[in-house]
């Protein structure tokens, strides 16, 4: 697997592959790899014959008072990770390297980026839009692979992506959980084992709310009072937002429909998780 270091050496390797006749798939992370990230470089290696994956903390998606400076860590771990999963470029910019000057570009899809983490995370979209979009262009994969975990991200992804005309097919992969539900991520790491055993309320929240739509109940606002206060009765917990939206537009909806999810973050002890589910399908 090459280590490559500079967007001008990712762009000379890619370049190498493509006139060898390969197409490229490109897995975007923030690294500190888990079943999560492995994952999406499977699926990525299913569908092309390079995979590239992108292992970069983006300054600019995290606001002011954020876990910036904490955001675990450790390349020798992740190397030997995408090393053993089949990975065949590893793009592992400094910051320097992604920002040589401050930016003054940034990439903005209105509309979904104003609701759920968008409305507490403000820039936080502008951030990712900006990173991804320079991913893109970097290294011209033919397609790209995000998680369904990130929802909202994903959404703005696919909308960037169309709007700006990027020539390469979003590939979704599932939500990957723990063994008790809990959505794998980097931030689980911060849990301390007394959060660990309230945390996969948040997973359980979202079946009980699946249970009770397919019981007949379809108002919006029950559903979310309900989830709520379940998730309350369990300790460290602190509700951000717990949405039910329509997956397309990403707004909210009174009443549950085909396309409806529902998507909360919630604070354990210090540490912000967030899920979602479909509340009637399950494809997308
Ligand atoms: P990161 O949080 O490292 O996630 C990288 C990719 O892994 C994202 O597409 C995310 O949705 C996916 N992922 C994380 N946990 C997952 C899980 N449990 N199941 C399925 N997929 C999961 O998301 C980012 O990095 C950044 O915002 C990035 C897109 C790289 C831009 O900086």
């Amino acid at each position: 697997m090459e280590i490559i270091t500079t967007p001008q050496q990712m762009k000379d390797w890619t370049a190498a592959r493509r006139a060898a006749g390969h197409n490229l798939a490109l897995v975007p992370t923030m690294g500190y790899f888990h079943e999560g990230h492995l994952a999406l470089m499977r699926m990525a290696a299913e569908k092309a014959e390079q995979v590239m994956v992108s292992l970069f903390v983006n300054p600019i998606q995290f606001a002011p008072g954020e876990d910036l400076a904490r955001y675990p860590r450790d390349l020798a771990r992740d190397r030997g990770l995408a090393e053993a999963t089949g990975v065949d470029a590893l793009f592992v910019p400094g910051v320097e390297a992604m920002y040589p000057e401050e930016p003054r570009t940034r990439v903005t899809v209105s509309g979904l980026t104003e609701n759920l983490c968008g409305a507490s995370r403000p820039g936080h979209f502008d951030g990712v839009c900006t990173v991804v979009a320079k991913l893109f262009n970097i290294v011209q994969p033919e397609l790209a692979v995000f998680g369904r975990k990130d929802f909202q991200q994903l959404a703005v992804i696919r909308r960037m992506t169309a709007d700006l005309n990027f020539n390469l097919e979003i590939v979704s992969h599932p939500i990957v959980r723990e063994e008790d539900g809990l959505a794998m991520s980097s931030r689980n790491k911060y849990l301390t084992p007394a959060e660990r055993n309230s945390a996969p309320c948040l997973y359980r929240a979202l079946q009980r709310a699946r249970e009770q739509v397919a019981a007949g109940e379809t108002r919006a606002e029950k559903l979310r009072s309900s989830a709520a206060q379940f998730i309350d009765n369990h300790d460290y917990t602190a509700i951000e937002y717990i949405s039910i939206v329509d997956a397309n537009t990403l707004e909210d909806q009174p009443t549950v429909g085909p396309d409806s999810l529902m998507a909360l973050a919630v604070r354990v002890g210090s540490t912000r998780l967030i899920d979602n589910a479909f509340l009637l399908n399950e494809s997308w």
